[in-house]
């Protein structure tokens, strides 16, 4: 039976999977990533399939899972390992239990070790192993949930125990590679070499690795289904129109009266230098003051900040508030000095 299957990795190296059944075009993604789901939802498209299920390996550390935002879009559940923390799972399945899609068959090995809850799924002649067995090296064990001794078991006792010609597909790769097979990484991966469950250990205890970026921040939305900050920006900026600084500039220099000029930096930033003709409301009394200084919400207002990120969520909340004209700075105010528009300096 053909399977269809597309690897999809990030630049940095995280690992997801499309996996269809090209008989029933049923299909499911593995280990999805929160900057791809345009790219998952085109490839659905483009093959022809229906996405049944999404599965995470296990609770990443380094990657923002976007198996929630894919299930609440796509009205698909969300798989994982028993052991999985995360409110938004809505089937857990265990060691030697199988998720069928479609004809196919994926068998669910539990594999702990990078962390409690990581799991291997092998479908006909390959095996994606999440963090367990990457190419020439391990998953890390020295994050929350790790355990050098399970990853010992997982990889000596059941993955290296599987057939050697299987192809094995990991969550992360650190090469210019695609994907590795069992009996190469039984020669020539550096910490299989060490067999001894006690050397194993020690050598996984030394490796003194550094934090991945974004450990809270990934930890955090992956267990709770929380949004990240880039994707709340990511969402209000979906909300609002944007002006160019130079577009801006020129309105000023015409003296467009239609345009409010909304400054939304702390009042100490605004006193020092700030939008020739603006005024200013801090993003943190946006909602307080809105009534009393904003009054006519068919106003066009354009509003900036220093980085032009909080200048984005600002404009998504006077929309809501009905300020169907706001539309925030394509910049802040930074960029606005770097390119030497007019300042302000009242001080
Ligand atoms: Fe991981």
């Amino acid at each position: 039976m053909a399977m269809i299957f597309q690897q999809v990795a990030t630049d940095r190296g995280c690992q997801s999977y499309l996996i269809g059944c090209s008989e029933t075009r049923s299909a499911v993604i593995v280990d999805p990533e929160s900057s791809l789901t345009d790219r998952y939802l085109a490839l659905l498209n483009q093959e022809g399939l229906r996405l049944h299920y999404l599965i995470d390996t296990h609770t990443h550390a380094d990657h923002f899972s976007a198996s929630q935002t894919l299930s609440s879009q796509l009205d698909v559940p969300v798989i994982m390992h028993r052991a999985s923390p995360a409110p938004f799972v809505a089937f857990h399945v265990d060691d030697g239990e199988m998720v069928r899609v479609g004809n196919l068959k994926l068998e669910i090995m539990h594999t702990p070790g990078h962390t409690g809850d990581s799991i291997s799924i092998l479908a006909e002649d390959r095996i994606l192993t999440g963090d367990t067995l990457l190419i020439g090296g391990t998953g890390r064990t020295d994050l929350p949930g790790g355990n050098p001794g399970e990853l010992y078991l997982s990889l000596f006792n059941k993955l290296l125990k599987l057939d050697p010609a299987l192809t094995v597909y990991p969550a992360h790769i650190y090469s210019n590679r695609s994907c590795t097979t069992l009996g190469e990484e039984l020669t020539k991966n550096p910490r299989l070499q060490v067999h001894e469950e006690s050397a194993f250990i020690e050598m996984m205890n030394s490796l003194n690795l550094n934090m991945p970026d974004h450990l809270t921040e990934a930890l955090r939305t992956n267990l709770t289904g929380g949004k990240t900050v880039a994707g709340l920006i990511a969402e209000a900026a979906d909300k609002v129109p944007f002006m160019s600084l130079a577009v801006l500039a020129n309105r000023l220099q015409n003296k467009d009266c239609d345009l409010l000029v909304l400054d939304v930096r702390e009042a100490d930033a605004f006193r020092q230098a700030h939008i020739p003709g603006a005024i200013n409301i801090p993003r943190g009394q946006l909602e307080l003051r809105v009534n009393t200084e904003l009054r006519d919400p068919t106003q066009r207002i354009l509003i900036y900040c220093q980085l032009g990120k909080i200048s984005t969520l600002a404009a998504a909340t006077l929309k809501q508030l009905g300020f169907d004209r706001a539309i925030a700075l394509d910049g802040g105010f930074s960029a606005w000095q770097e390119q030497n528009y007019p300042v302000s300096q009242p001080g």
